[in-house]
Protein backbone atom coordinates (compact mmCIF):
# COMPACT_ATOMS: atom_id res chain seq x y z
CA UNK A 1 0.00 0.00 0.00
CA UNK A 2 1.36 3.26 -0.79
CA UNK A 3 2.20 5.91 2.14
CA UNK A 4 -0.18 8.60 1.28
CA UNK A 5 -3.35 8.32 -0.74
CA UNK A 6 -3.87 8.51 -4.20
CA UNK A 7 -6.20 11.06 -4.80
CA UNK A 8 -4.94 14.34 -2.65
CA UNK A 9 -2.42 16.71 -2.84
CA UNK A 10 1.15 15.57 -1.48
CA UNK A 11 2.44 17.10 1.78
CA UNK A 12 5.41 16.83 2.63
CA UNK A 13 4.98 14.76 5.75
CA UNK A 14 4.01 12.05 2.92
CA UNK A 15 7.41 12.23 1.69
CA UNK A 16 8.58 11.04 5.15
CA UNK A 17 6.05 8.60 5.42
CA UNK A 18 7.50 7.13 1.65
CA UNK A 19 11.31 7.03 3.08
CA UNK A 20 10.40 5.17 6.05
CA UNK A 21 8.23 2.83 4.25
CA UNK A 22 11.14 2.39 1.84
CA UNK A 23 8.82 3.53 -0.74
CA UNK A 24 11.14 5.53 -3.90
CA UNK A 25 9.74 9.18 -4.11
CA UNK A 26 10.01 10.39 -7.96
CA UNK A 27 10.42 13.65 -8.98
CA UNK A 28 10.91 15.07 -12.78
CA UNK A 29 11.38 18.80 -13.88
CA UNK A 30 9.00 20.40 -16.05
CA UNK A 31 8.90 23.80 -17.47
CA UNK A 32 5.63 24.39 -18.96
CA UNK A 33 1.83 24.01 -18.69
CA UNK A 34 1.98 20.69 -20.61
CA UNK A 35 4.54 19.48 -18.97
CA UNK A 36 3.42 19.93 -15.46
CA UNK A 37 0.61 17.89 -17.11
CA UNK A 38 2.44 15.33 -18.36
CA UNK A 39 3.72 15.09 -15.00
CA UNK A 40 0.55 14.93 -12.93
CA UNK A 41 -0.92 12.27 -15.32
CA UNK A 42 2.03 10.01 -14.79
CA UNK A 43 1.72 10.34 -10.87
CA UNK A 44 5.16 11.64 -10.18
CA UNK A 45 5.42 12.76 -6.21
CA UNK A 46 7.47 15.74 -6.78
CA UNK A 47 7.90 18.52 -9.83
CA UNK A 48 10.84 20.29 -9.77
CA UNK A 49 10.84 23.92 -12.19
CA UNK A 50 14.85 23.38 -12.40
CA UNK A 51 17.15 26.35 -13.48
CA UNK A 52 18.16 23.48 -16.37
CA UNK A 53 15.32 25.50 -18.36
CA UNK A 54 17.58 27.67 -19.04
CA UNK A 55 19.37 24.98 -21.29
CA UNK A 56 16.62 22.78 -21.90
CA UNK A 57 13.91 25.71 -22.99
CA UNK A 58 15.39 29.27 -23.39
CA UNK A 59 18.54 27.88 -24.88
CA UNK A 60 21.39 29.33 -22.88
CA UNK A 61 24.84 27.20 -22.75
CA UNK A 62 24.72 27.13 -18.72
CA UNK A 63 22.19 27.60 -16.46
CA UNK A 64 23.76 30.64 -14.85
CA UNK A 65 22.22 33.50 -17.21
CA UNK A 66 18.83 32.29 -16.17
CA UNK A 67 16.60 35.23 -14.49
CA UNK A 68 14.40 35.47 -11.83
CA UNK A 69 11.55 36.61 -13.96
CA UNK A 70 12.66 34.02 -16.46
CA UNK A 71 11.72 31.20 -13.95
CA UNK A 72 9.03 32.92 -12.38
CA UNK A 73 6.92 32.83 -15.72
CA UNK A 74 7.63 29.17 -16.10
CA UNK A 75 7.13 28.08 -12.11
CA UNK A 76 3.64 29.96 -12.92
CA UNK A 77 3.27 28.11 -15.95
CA UNK A 78 3.85 24.81 -14.01
CA UNK A 79 1.91 25.63 -11.06
CA UNK A 80 -1.60 25.66 -13.33
CA UNK A 81 -0.85 22.60 -14.72
CA UNK A 82 -0.49 20.36 -11.07
CA UNK A 83 -2.92 19.49 -8.20
CA UNK A 84 -1.22 16.92 -6.77
CA UNK A 85 2.89 16.85 -6.98
CA UNK A 86 4.47 19.23 -4.73
CA UNK A 87 6.24 21.78 -6.57
CA UNK A 88 9.68 22.87 -6.24
CA UNK A 89 11.22 26.00 -7.95
CA UNK A 90 14.91 26.80 -8.67
CA UNK A 91 16.11 29.97 -7.10
CA UNK A 92 18.18 30.64 -10.17
CA UNK A 93 22.33 32.08 -9.73
CA UNK A 94 22.80 35.12 -8.29
CA UNK A 95 19.53 35.73 -6.73
CA UNK A 96 19.93 34.32 -3.00
CA UNK A 97 23.93 33.85 -2.47
CA UNK A 98 24.85 37.55 -1.07
CA UNK A 99 22.80 37.81 1.75
CA UNK A 100 20.11 35.92 3.82
CA UNK A 101 18.05 38.99 2.64
CA UNK A 102 18.56 38.83 -1.12
CA UNK A 103 17.68 34.66 -0.63
CA UNK A 104 13.94 35.63 1.54
CA UNK A 105 13.36 38.52 -0.60
CA UNK A 106 13.67 36.27 -3.96
CA UNK A 107 12.04 33.23 -2.18
CA UNK A 108 9.17 35.19 -0.96
CA UNK A 109 8.76 36.16 -4.56
CA UNK A 110 8.80 32.67 -5.99
CA UNK A 111 6.32 31.58 -3.42
CA UNK A 112 4.06 34.32 -3.65
CA UNK A 113 3.87 34.70 -7.13
CA UNK A 114 4.49 30.80 -8.31
CA UNK A 115 2.48 29.31 -5.57
CA UNK A 116 5.38 26.40 -5.25
CA UNK A 117 5.45 24.58 -2.54
CA UNK A 118 9.09 24.51 -1.53
CA UNK A 119 12.35 26.47 -2.99
CA UNK A 120 15.89 25.04 -3.78
CA UNK A 121 19.34 26.39 -3.76
CA UNK A 122 22.79 24.88 -4.69
CA UNK A 123 25.74 24.24 -2.70
CA UNK A 124 26.99 23.81 0.89
CA UNK A 125 28.96 26.99 2.21
CA UNK A 126 27.43 29.63 2.86
CA UNK A 127 24.33 28.66 1.50
CA UNK A 128 23.69 26.65 4.74
CA UNK A 129 23.60 30.15 6.01
CA UNK A 130 20.81 31.45 3.03
CA UNK A 131 19.18 28.34 3.88
CA UNK A 132 19.16 28.42 7.67
CA UNK A 133 17.35 31.76 7.08
CA UNK A 134 14.66 30.87 4.59
CA UNK A 135 13.37 27.96 6.96
CA UNK A 136 13.28 30.51 9.95
CA UNK A 137 11.13 32.61 7.72
CA UNK A 138 8.66 29.81 6.82
CA UNK A 139 9.85 28.71 3.23
CA UNK A 140 11.17 24.87 2.95
CA UNK A 141 13.77 24.20 1.31
CA UNK A 142 15.37 21.47 -0.88
CA UNK A 143 19.41 21.56 -0.62
CA UNK A 144 21.60 20.97 -3.58
CA UNK A 145 24.51 19.00 -3.24
CA UNK A 146 27.24 16.85 -5.39
CA UNK A 147 27.37 17.92 -8.68
CA UNK A 148 25.87 22.09 -8.75
CA UNK A 149 25.77 23.06 -11.72
CA UNK A 150 25.49 26.57 -10.85
CA UNK A 151 28.97 26.42 -9.94
CA UNK A 152 30.19 24.52 -12.58
CA UNK A 153 33.08 26.64 -13.63
CA UNK A 154 34.73 26.09 -10.05
CA UNK A 155 34.02 22.26 -9.58
CA UNK A 156 35.84 21.89 -12.61
CA UNK A 157 33.15 21.42 -15.24
CA UNK A 158 30.52 18.94 -15.37
CA UNK A 159 31.82 16.20 -13.77
CA UNK A 160 31.03 13.70 -10.52
CA UNK A 161 31.86 14.95 -7.89
CA UNK A 162 33.44 13.61 -4.14
CA UNK A 163 35.98 11.01 -6.03
CA UNK A 164 38.62 11.43 -3.56
CA UNK A 165 37.72 10.42 0.06
CA UNK A 166 38.51 13.89 1.11
CA UNK A 167 36.48 15.39 -1.26
CA UNK A 168 33.26 12.75 -0.60
CA UNK A 169 34.02 13.79 3.08
CA UNK A 170 33.03 17.53 1.67
CA UNK A 171 29.79 16.52 0.22
CA UNK A 172 28.77 14.44 3.37
CA UNK A 173 29.72 17.51 5.63
CA UNK A 174 27.39 19.69 3.16
CA UNK A 175 24.70 17.34 3.48
CA UNK A 176 24.68 17.06 6.89
CA UNK A 177 25.09 20.80 7.35
CA UNK A 178 22.20 21.59 4.71
CA UNK A 179 20.16 18.98 6.95
CA UNK A 180 20.97 20.69 10.46
CA UNK A 181 20.11 24.28 8.66
CA UNK A 182 16.22 22.58 8.50
CA UNK A 183 15.95 21.55 4.67
CA UNK A 184 13.40 19.45 4.08
CA UNK A 185 14.82 17.58 1.86
CA UNK A 186 18.21 16.83 -0.25
CA UNK A 187 19.06 16.61 -4.06
CA UNK A 188 22.46 14.85 -4.72
CA UNK A 189 23.82 15.19 -8.08
CA UNK A 190 26.49 13.13 -9.77
CA UNK A 191 28.52 11.62 -7.33
CA UNK A 192 29.76 8.24 -7.04
CA UNK A 193 27.19 5.04 -5.16
CA UNK A 194 30.18 4.80 -2.59
CA UNK A 195 29.90 8.29 -1.08
CA UNK A 196 25.63 7.85 -1.78
CA UNK A 197 26.03 4.77 0.17
CA UNK A 198 27.97 6.44 2.90
CA UNK A 199 25.68 9.43 3.13
CA UNK A 200 22.52 7.96 3.45
CA UNK A 201 22.68 6.37 7.39
CA UNK A 202 23.21 9.60 8.32
CA UNK A 203 20.21 11.85 6.97
CA UNK A 204 17.17 11.58 8.22
CA UNK A 205 15.78 14.24 5.69
CA UNK A 206 14.90 12.34 2.19
CA UNK A 207 17.11 12.18 -0.41
CA UNK A 208 16.43 12.56 -4.31
CA UNK A 209 19.41 11.54 -6.30
CA UNK A 210 20.34 12.46 -9.80
CA UNK A 211 23.46 10.25 -11.07
CA UNK A 212 24.02 9.49 -6.86
CA UNK A 213 23.16 5.55 -7.58
CA UNK A 214 20.51 3.70 -6.07
CA UNK A 215 20.57 3.80 -2.17
CA UNK A 216 18.35 7.53 -2.46
CA UNK A 217 15.38 7.65 -0.86
CA UNK A 218 14.03 8.56 -4.55
CA UNK A 219 15.41 9.98 -8.37
CA UNK A 220 14.78 12.96 -10.47
CA UNK A 221 15.64 13.57 -14.06
CA UNK A 222 15.27 16.36 -16.46
CA UNK A 223 12.01 15.85 -18.12
CA UNK A 224 14.19 17.18 -21.85
CA UNK A 225 16.69 14.69 -20.97
CA UNK A 226 14.80 11.13 -20.31
CA UNK A 227 11.95 11.89 -23.16
CA UNK A 228 14.70 12.30 -25.16
CA UNK A 229 13.39 16.49 -26.57
CA UNK A 230 16.68 18.20 -25.68
CA UNK A 231 19.74 17.89 -28.30
CA UNK A 232 22.69 18.87 -26.34
CA UNK A 233 24.74 16.30 -24.36
CA UNK A 234 22.96 14.47 -21.83
CA UNK A 235 25.25 12.86 -18.71
CA UNK A 236 26.56 9.58 -18.27
CA UNK A 237 22.90 9.13 -15.48
CA UNK A 238 20.56 9.98 -17.90
CA UNK A 239 18.43 7.47 -19.22
CA UNK A 240 16.19 8.23 -22.24
CA UNK A 241 12.48 6.39 -21.88
CA UNK A 242 11.14 8.12 -25.23
CA UNK A 243 12.56 9.60 -28.29
CA UNK A 244 10.19 12.93 -28.71
CA UNK A 245 12.72 15.10 -30.69
CA UNK A 246 12.78 12.54 -34.08
CA UNK A 247 8.84 12.32 -33.39
CA UNK A 248 8.57 15.89 -32.94
CA UNK A 249 10.62 16.63 -36.15
CA UNK A 250 9.43 13.92 -38.31
CA UNK A 251 5.70 15.55 -37.52
CA UNK A 252 6.47 19.16 -37.84
CA UNK A 253 8.16 17.82 -41.53
CA UNK A 254 5.00 16.24 -42.57
CA UNK A 255 2.82 19.08 -41.84
CA UNK A 256 5.57 21.25 -44.05
CA UNK A 257 5.45 18.61 -46.82
CA UNK A 258 1.81 18.80 -47.08
CA UNK A 259 1.33 22.57 -46.72
CA UNK A 260 3.74 22.89 -49.67
CA UNK A 261 2.21 20.00 -51.73
CA UNK A 262 -1.40 21.51 -51.08
CA UNK A 263 -2.50 18.36 -49.13
CA UNK A 264 -3.45 20.59 -46.23
CA UNK A 265 -5.79 21.99 -45.43
CA UNK A 266 -8.19 19.42 -46.26
CA UNK A 267 -11.83 20.46 -46.68
CA UNK A 268 -12.71 18.98 -43.14
CA UNK A 269 -10.27 21.28 -41.60
CA UNK A 270 -12.01 24.34 -42.45
CA UNK A 271 -15.33 25.82 -41.93
CA UNK A 272 -18.51 26.41 -44.31
CA UNK A 273 -21.08 29.33 -44.19
CA UNK A 274 -24.71 28.30 -44.78
CA UNK A 275 -25.47 28.44 -48.54
CA UNK A 276 -27.39 30.87 -48.50
CA UNK A 277 -25.08 33.20 -46.14
CA UNK A 278 -22.83 33.09 -49.43
CA UNK A 279 -25.34 33.48 -51.83
CA UNK A 280 -26.12 36.18 -50.02
CA UNK A 281 -22.33 37.62 -49.94
CA UNK A 282 -21.92 37.12 -53.38
CA UNK A 283 -24.80 39.20 -54.31
CA UNK A 284 -24.13 42.15 -51.93
CA UNK A 285 -19.91 41.84 -53.55
CA UNK A 286 -22.09 42.04 -56.82
CA UNK A 287 -24.48 45.23 -55.83
CA UNK A 288 -21.25 46.86 -55.19
O1 LIG B 1 17.95 22.30 -12.58
C1 LIG B 1 17.66 21.09 -12.47
O2 LIG B 1 16.97 20.50 -13.31
C2 LIG B 1 18.17 20.38 -11.30
C3 LIG B 1 18.04 18.90 -11.28
C4 LIG B 1 19.01 18.31 -12.22
C5 LIG B 1 18.18 18.35 -9.92
O3 LIG B 1 18.68 20.99 -10.41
Amino acid sequence: MSAYAPGRPIALGDLAAKKAAGEPIVMVTAYDYPGAQVAEAADVDMVLVGDSAAMTVLGYDSTVPVTVDEMIMLTKAVRRGLTRPLLVADLPFGSYEASDADAIATAQRFVKETGCDLVKIERGGTSVDRARALVAAGIPVVGHVGLTPQTATSLGGYRAQGRTAEAALAVIDSALALQDAGCALLVVEAVPSEVTAALMPLLEIPVIGIGAGSATDGQVLVFHDLLGIYDGGAAKFVKRYAELRSAMIDGVAAYADEVRSGAYPAPEHGYAMPADEAARLRELLAGR
